[in-house]
């Protein structure tokens, strides 16, 4: 059962416990401002000193996007998720560069990804493709164990004048775990030292058996520097995510995933968040980790302002409260004052898990100490 303690109630209240422990006595109940009350009664309590209570549910802490069953007429296509993966300077930025057609490597400190980029592109047939370009993968793994569907297909990278290297087995493991389709780009193919067929069998070694060795893994030889094979590639995508049949509701309250965050000097907290379902509009309370807010303006891929942003459609939202993380999970709500407390109270939890790694890590020193 839910209960909270006296002293945490009175808190939160911004009570005197000692009020909140003769107010329960006048109830009938002898606890001290150290002990725990259970939901009803903290409920009572809080109506008695005039204030509101909002209750907030597990799920509220632990960030799902609600796996609520859509009916079948409310399901409309939605863009496939594409992630790129692949060993450091393997040419992942370069390869979406050259799809995107602009210039995002020249611009990056160093040539190395400091961020998570999300943009979509329109092919050729028509087809729109989401994409997401990712230094790491931890930020996924977490994404993916809150429920939020954040890769519908890994575009593995692999340079052909190089070999499968160590991360390049990592996002095969990670393309598994997650059970999505891979597609292979064996990049850097106009290099004079490119040997695409050494990729192959390298490949074949971590058990992914690509078309031209007989398997079912499709693998388009490209070049981020000529372009080469792009077309190819991205009719490959779109191809798989054909057959994927990828389906979401755009009518619903929006969750999404924050992709990347940051503080803004001029605008304040800025979330990139790529949305799962529903519509995120300007306007909607909203909660996002352990921060909440009230969307004031969307920002698409291309900087320009929208008013909504629907299903597999990266956003940047401004008008939160704070910066979240990546991988927290956005809901809207109904009202602000459910936002604050849901907020509130994860950031409580975060709090009080710090407190207590806080304890342990002094208990330790104790007993390593004695
Ligand atoms: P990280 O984000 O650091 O993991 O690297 P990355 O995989 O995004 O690689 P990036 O796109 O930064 O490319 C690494 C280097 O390879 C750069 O110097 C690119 O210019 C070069 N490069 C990328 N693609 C190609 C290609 O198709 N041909 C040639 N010749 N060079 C390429
Ligand atoms: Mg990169």
């Amino acid at each position: 059962p839910e209960t909270i303690v006296v002293q945490e109630l009175a808190n939160r209240m911004a009570e005197r416990a000692a009020d909140v422990v003769k107010s329960l006595m006048k109830m009938g109940l002898m606890v001290s401002m150290n002990e725990p009350i259970d939901a009803d009664t903290a409920e009572l309590v809080i109506e008695e000193f005039g204030h509101k209570a909002v209750r907030v549910s597990d799920s509220d802490v632990e960030q799902v996007i609600d796996k609520v069953q859509d009916a079948d007429e409310d399901l409309v296509p939605r863009p496939p998720i594409v992630t790129i993966m692949g060993h450091v300077d393997h040419g992942k930025t370069s390869l979406l560069d050259a799809i995107r057609k602009t210039s995002v490597v020249s611009g990056e400190a160093g040539g190395i990804t400091q961020h998570i980029g999300a943009y979509q592109v329109t092919t050729d047939s028509g087809a729109v493709l989401t994409f997401l370009d990712t230094p790491g993968h931890a930020a996924f793994t977490s994404m993916r164990a809150r429920g939020a569907q954040v890769t519908d297909i890994v575009v593995l990278v692999v340079a052909a004048d190089d070999a499968v290297m160590p991360q390049t087995v990592e996002a095969i493991a990670h393309a598994r775990a997650a059970k999505v389709p891979m597609i292979v780009a064996i990049n850097k193919c106009d290099k004079p030292s490119a040997n695409p067929q050494k990729v192959r069998t390298g490949l074949l070694q971590h058990e992914v058996v690509v078309e031209q060795m007989g398997g079912e893994v499709l693998d388009v030889e490209v070049s981020a520097l000529t372009g080469k094979g792009l077309d190819l590639l991205l009719e490959s995508i779109a191809l798989q995510a054909e057959i994927l049949d990828l389906r979401a509701n755009p009518k619903r309250a929006a969750a999404g995933a924050v992709i990347e965050a940051k503080l803004d000097v001029g605008r304040g907290p800025v979330a990139t968040v790529l949305i799962e379902h529903g519509t995120l509009r300007k306007g909607d309370i909203f909660v996002v980790g352990a921060q909440w807010g009230k969307v004031r303006a969307l920002i698409n891929d291309k900087g320009q302002r929208v008013d909504e942003a629907g299903p597999s459609v990266p956003v940047e939202v401004l008008g939160l409260n704070g910066t979240p993380e990546a991988g927290d999970v956005l809901n809207v709500v109904e009202t602000e004052a459910q936002a604050r407390e849901i907020a509130d109270y994860r950031d409580q939890v975060i709090r009080d898990k710090r407190a207590a790694a806080g304890a342990a890590t002094t208990m330790e020193q104790l007993m390593a100490k004695a």
